[in-house]
């Protein structure tokens, strides 16, 4: 009956919904996209709907992703939102649990260390793992015999999130830590791991034993990486690693204060959390598209040949500064990331009232929204990425339109970034707030695993389309949205050995 009362017509309008707490809970939560689309039709581009007793104003389209992600941190935080779900598994201190002038300078540290001249060594160290699980995992057994004419099937979550944890860690967290937490550490990840769900987010404390689990792994894991440090510093001349754990024992805040050890391993637990359900979920939607398009396929093994070939019939090896010119990779990377990206919602606290933009959304022309001081402000770039009003064939995932003469999406994405230059060559599309694709997000929170992740995702594809043949078991997979990124509902992929190999 409350929702019948009239209302300030400054407020945005609210989503009907018939039951108080819950609100538009499980509409939204098994297919945020649906829910979206369906109230943007009905109350336009600014409305609020309850949220476990939650209110949520969502902005779309491009000025809404604006909205959201170009606002100041003084009047939009991201920590009153996000910090629930990360500080009991990042730890304290670091990201989310700490001012957001500390967390920029952490990521400006970590950033330090993810250079090209360190990208240039991981290429080779990602597809050394890649053939190294192919030719050990128990899952991979048919490409382990002779008979190179066999098909296999290999279910795509696992295998893809196992490869995501081996390459990431290999890389980023440096050898020693890769053997440790992938053989001592196993099950303390996996706890971790379980305590990254949306509903650790929303009830962050119950007395189950997966909360008990989260909180005994954080403790367990954040030691681990605490004894490493203590070990580097007493024996330096054991120690000549060059991975990011090494980069940050050398930063200063900008006070003068270097990082405090138990800083060091959250960020490190924070990085590895971070790229995992994000990296290995867009590896698998590829690989599925991969698999389910036999022409894109033939065009991807052809680019291999095209620019690794060597006289014998062989496949030299992958470097990264050839990696940047292969265009059907980097096209299949960036459309997978326009149908799939990860995070489906952005969100930010309202500290104070903030009105919306007449250019956003506004009642009339002499009535602007204000999104009240204490509502949650949620941006979806991928109602963007996906909206034919902007793209052709919206819903096709179709790389072609990544480089085609015509240059569909670079026409697109020009009208919203005038007079910005726009790299094609490898990852990179927007720095704007104002576009209509922001798989890595824009801002002040944008991503800075984006480079790493293209990487690290395009190097693991080369490494498999090289030595496997891929095809679709059954239809194509619907997305999970009930897991804590946007993946694929469990199901297989099948494959054969090259001849390369
Ligand atoms: C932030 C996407 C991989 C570390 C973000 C944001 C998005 C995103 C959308 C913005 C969130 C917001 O504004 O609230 C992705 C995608 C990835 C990926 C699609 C892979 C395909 C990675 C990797 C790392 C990483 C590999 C670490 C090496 C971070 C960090 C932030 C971030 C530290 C900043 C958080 C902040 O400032 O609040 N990412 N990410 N991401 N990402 Fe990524």
């Amino acid at each position: 009956l409350w929702q019948l009362l009239p209302r300030p017509k400054s407020q945005p309008p609210l989503v009907w919904h018939w039951i108080p707490f819950l609100g538009s809970a499980a509409t939204y939560g098994r297919d945020p996209i649906g829910f979206f689309r369906q109230c943007r039709e009905k109350y336009g581009n600014c409305f609020t709907f309850i949220l476990l007793g939650k209110r949520v104003t969502v902005t779309l389209g491009t000025r809404g992703n604006d909205y959201v992600l170009g606002g100041k941190h003084t009047q939009l935080a991201a920590e009153d939102v996000y910090s629930p779900l990360t500080t009991p598994v990042f730890g304290k201190d670091v990201v989310y649990d700490c001012p957001n002038e500390k967390l920029m300078e952490q990521k400006r540290f970590v950033k330090v260390s993810l250079t090209i001249d360190k990208f240039r060594a991981y290429v080779g160290m990602i597809e050394d793992e890649i053939k190294g699980y192919l030719e050990t995992d128990p899952k991979f057994r048919v490409y382990q015999m002779d008979d190179i004419n066999e098909w296999g099937a290999f279910p795509v979550l696992e295998v893809f999130s196992e490869m995501t944890i081996l390459t990431a860690s290999r890389t980023l967290q440096g050898r020693e830590i890769r053997e440790r937490l992938t053989k001592d550490y196993a099950q303390v990840y996996h706890d971790l791991d379980h305590g990254f769900t949306p509903l650790h987010w929303m009830i962050p404390n119950l007395p189950l034993p997966s909360y008990r689990k989260r909180d005994a792994a954080q403790a367990k894991m954040s030691a681990f990486y605490q004894s490493i440090l203590r070990h580097r510093r007493e024996h330096p001349e054991e120690h000549q690693d060059d991975d990011v754990m090494a980069s940050l024992m050398k930063q200063r805040y900008r006070d003068g204060t270097p990082l405090r050890d138990h800083e060091i391993a959250h960020i490190l637990i924070a990085l590895l959390m971070a790229g995992q359900h994000t990296s290995s979920s867009s590896l698998a939607w590829t690989m599925l598209h991969i698999a389910d398009r036999q022409d894109i396929q033939e065009a991807l093994y052809e680019e291999q040949v095209k620019h690794f070939g060597t006289p014998d019939g062989g496949l030299r090896d992958i470097t990264y500064d050839e990696l940047r010119d292969l265009k059907v990779l980097d096209a299949v990377v960036r459309e997978t990331l326009r149908l799939h990206p990860p995070i489906h919602s952005i969100m930010r606290m309202a500290h104070e009232d903030i009105p919306v933009p007449a250019t956003l959304a506004a009642p009339s022309e002499d009535v602007t929204y204000v999104v009240p001081k204490g509502d949650i402000v949620m941006a979806s770039p991928i109602v963007s990425q996906l909206d034919p009003t902007v793209w052709e064939n919206a819903e096709t995932w179709e790389p072609l339109r990544w480089y085609d003469d015509k240059g569909v999406a670079a026409q697109a994405h020009k009208q919203y970034n005038e007079g910005e230059k726009i790299d094609f060559g490898f990852g990179l599309v927007s720095k704007g707030t104002v576009s209509p694709y922001l798989p890595f997000g824009a801002g002040r929170h944008r991503c800075i695993g984006e480079q790493f992740a293209y990487l690290q995702i395009s190097t693991a594809i080369c490494a498999l389309i090289r030595r496997l043949e891929l095809k679709l078991e059954g239809n194509f997979p619907k997305s999970d949205y009930e897991s804590m990124m946007v993946q694929p509902l469990p199901c297989k992929i099948l494959y054969r050995r090259r001849k390369f190999d």
